[in-house]
């Protein structure tokens, strides 16, 4: 609940002024750590290369508009990048376990990154809404990814070439990320979405498809799922994310505002060393 003393128009401004400091810092900070945890060179930056396609509301958008899901940090201005980091972790963690090696680690880690990336198309953590159709939306942004392309780092040219069976597999992930509900989204959605459904996509197949998921894909529903829990408050590799000293007499968003400066501190080599182990 927000403290009395503070206006929503005062928060307002606040909630801008955060999305102006601390936006280009956290691009950074995920972008360092797509680097760090894709191992397979050309889904690395696949990966990057779509990143630079996302609406800005991606990262600082919250992720409940109902709130009764996820955690309060999830839930307010940067909370889909505190939940894509976890879910980020989390998978590569599912895929350390089950033992798989580095091209399918990195197709599970792309696909956790892509997820969520069409999950708030209006990019207003206060006024947040969920775009139900975002996994097929997510699906047809990840497609839309060309194959090869250039990527610029630190003034060097390097050039990536995936297979389209790779982002068919990595589109797909985002597509059955919702498990059993997908399906009642896809029949929702089917009419304003028909070339999601054209052979050799036909609603049939995508049905049958979500009723029989990858080991990877399945990875990813597990790893969202524990990272949208209510009260599952944790980023793989922060020892504190609740900080509750600070939560006398402050609005939600201060506090959030603290712990997003004290996530940008930390070396995004540190966090994948955690998220690897
Ligand atoms: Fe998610």
């Amino acid at each position: 609940m927000l403290d009395n003393s503070y206006t929503e128009d005062y928060l307002k401004v606040i909630e801008e002024r955060a999305i102006k400091n601390f936006l280009p810092k956290v691009k950074k900070q995920f972008a360092e750590i797509i680097k760090l945890s894709i191992s397979d060179e050309d889904i690395r930056y696949f990966t990057l290369k779509g990143l630079n396609r996302a609406h800005d509301g991606f990262y600082y958008s919250g992720c409940s508009s109902s709130k009764k899901n996820h955690t309060i940090e999830n839930n307010e201005v940067f909370g889909l990048y505190m939940h894509n980091l976890k879910v980020l972790g989390t998978t590569m963690a599912f895929c350390r376990l089950e033992g798989l090696n580095n091209y399918e680690t990195s197709v599970a880690a792309s696909g956790a990154v892509f997820h969520d990336i069409t999950r708030n198309l209006y990019g207003n953590a206060w006024a947040n809404k969920l775009n139900l159709a975002h996994p097929l939306t997510g699906c047809e942004f990840v497609k839309k990814i060309p194959l090869r392309g250039v990527f610029y780092e630190n003034n060097k040219k390097i050039n990536y070439n995936i297979k389209s069976e790779t982002r068919k597999e990595i589109s797909e992930i985002v597509l059955v990320h919702f498990g059993r509900f997908t399906e009642g989204i896809i029949k929702h959605f089917k009419d304003e979405m028909p070339s999601l459904f054209e052979e050799p996509n036909s609603i049939q197949d995508l049905l049958e498809r979500i009723e029989n998921p990858s080991k990877i894909e399945r990875i990813v529903q597990y790893a969202d799922k524990v990272g949208s829990l209510k009260f599952a408050s944790y980023v793989p590799g922060i020892k504190e994310m609740h900080f509750t000293e600070f939560e006398q007499n402050e609005p939600e968003l201060f506090k959030q505002i603290k712990r997003l400066d004290y996530l940008l501190k930390i070396e995004p080599k540190e966090l994948v060393h955690k998220f690897k182990h």
